[in-house]
């Protein structure tokens, strides 16, 4: 049996809720395996919008496991509000149905402090972070001075590594102009939490290879996307996790050969929220229509995004990174109306040529877009659920662009309701 891995193979944003939530009502368990509540992820089904952060798409759905890996920074209170809304929609949420790995990392108020503070700082420099204090807590995790779930079961392990934390928190607010941590407050929201969080806790390791064996399908969930990776995004304008593929196996405590097909989900244009390179980024009259038809404003922090021609160079490196095996094309609708498409097919810089991005931040800064002209279409592909009902010219973009990516279409999403899908392969299927 396959298991499914989802990532998003531009700057996030492609459209994942959608896909995630059609492939979760195949599976048994969705795992959420990097990043924290700095993803925002929107469901709609059967008229009703769910708007999840933090906690993975099968959660909505009757009878299905959700996960939330060790790759993952947890903030209890964002975790326990966002339950509070999905119970306040009907959403039953319990031990049954949501396990956290006792081994993730917490996110605390400490850490969207500093986020911010260093963001003020930067000025004109900043990254254009969520402020949810993603980087910060993956710092701590590294640093080997973070808080874990596990450590909430006793005061004694909770109070020296509260000691820990603050001895290198402490001097560092003081250098950026903040207050010293109040210590007895912290300790006694953490103790407040910890019996409410704790009856999630689980080896997650264990549990998701005794599901392996028992042959359950699994669907680990991607947030974000592979050009904001730690290491192969464009660095420093990223996020603080490995968005690519293998960390679904690092992120859940299984080995590589559990991740069975990889989807990466691409948007048919390319859009970017946040600071940093964007080589196909367009601020004329077609990436205002990019951005209007395809409502391109950021579901955590209501950013505009950044809109720009599809960039196929990029998608080939990142399709190749992660090891894609098809890709989920969304928003193809988006393109309708538009007299001539470009794609990225190469780059320029200082006259010569390149196949990918450089990872020089000079040489990035410099990179020309070499494009490639197809004619676009009048008629509309929105809602279309086969090949035939899609216009000649829409077809010749997107056999172009899996030309180009050098990775097939395995779905196609026409639309955001979930049945407007046309379906190539299906990535459970062995
Ligand atoms: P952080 O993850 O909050 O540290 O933000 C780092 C960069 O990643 C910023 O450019 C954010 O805009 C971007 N980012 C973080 N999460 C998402 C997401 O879910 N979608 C798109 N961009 C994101």
């Amino acid at each position: 049996m396959a298991n499914v891995v989802v990532v998003g193979a531009q700057w996030g944003d492609e459209g994942k809720g959608k896909i995630v939530d059609w492939l979760s009502e195949r599976a048994d368990v969705i795992a959420r395996f990097q990043g924290g509540h700095n993803a925002g992820h929107t469901l709609v089904i059967g008229g009703v919008v769910y708007k999840l952060s933090l906690l993975p798409s099968g959660i909505v759905r009757k009878g299905k496991m959700a996960v939330i890996g060790n790759g993952v920074v947890l903030d209890p209170w964002s975790l326990f509000s966002e339950i509070e809304k999905l119970e306040g929609q009907g959403v039953e949420i319990g031990p049954d149905n949501l396990m956290i790995a006792e081994n993730t990392p917490l996110i605390l108020p400490l850490h969207q402090d500093l986020d911010k503070l260093r963001e003020e700082a930067a000025g004109a420099s900043k990254i254009g972070t969520t402020g949810r204090g993603i980087g910060p807590a993956y710092e701590d995790k590294v640093g080997r001075r973070t808080i874990r779930v596990a450590d909430l079961a006793d005061e004694e392990t909770l109070d020296s590594r509260l000691d820990r934390l603050l001895a290198h928190h402490d001097p560092l607010r003081q250098g950026l102009g903040a207050t010293p941590i109040d210590r007895a407050e912290l300790k006694a929201k953490l103790l407040e939490i910890a019996p409410k969080l704790l009856q999630f806790a689980q080896p997650v390791w264990k549990v998701m290879n005794d599901y392996r064996k028992a042959g359950k399908r699994i669907l680990f969930e991607g947030a974000q996307g592979s050009l904001l990776d730690i290491d192969f995004g464009t660095y420093p304008y990223v996020t603080s996790s490995t968005t690519m593929s293998g960390m679904a196996a690092t992120g859940t405590g299984m080995g590589p050969s559990a991740i069975g097909f990889v989807l990466g989900i691409v948007k048919a244009y390319t859009t970017r929220v946040g600071s940093g390179p964007f080589p196909t980024e367009l601020e004329d009259a077609d990436g205002q229509r990019l951005g209007e038809r395809g409502h391109e404003f950021g579901t955590v922090t209501g950013r505009k995004r950044r809109c720009g021609w599809f960039d196929a160079v990029l998608v080939r490196q990142t399709c190749a990174i992660s090891g894609v095996n098809g890709i989920a094309l969304t928003k193809l609708d988006v393109m309708d109306g538009f007299k001539t498409i470009k794609i990225c097919v190469g780059y320029e810089i200082d006259g010569k040529q390149y196949d990918h991005l450089p990872t020089a931040a000079a040489l990035q800064d410099r990179v020309k877009p070499i494009y490639e002209e197809l004619d676009g279409w009048e008629e509309s592909t929105q809602g279309a659920r086969s090949w035939a009902d899609l216009p000649a010219n829409a077809i010749k973009y997107v056999r172009r662009i899996e030309e180009l990516i050098q990775c097939p279409v395995a779905l196609l999403s026409t639309s955001p309701e979930r049945d407007d899908t046309i379906l190539v392969t299906d990535p459970f299927a062995d």
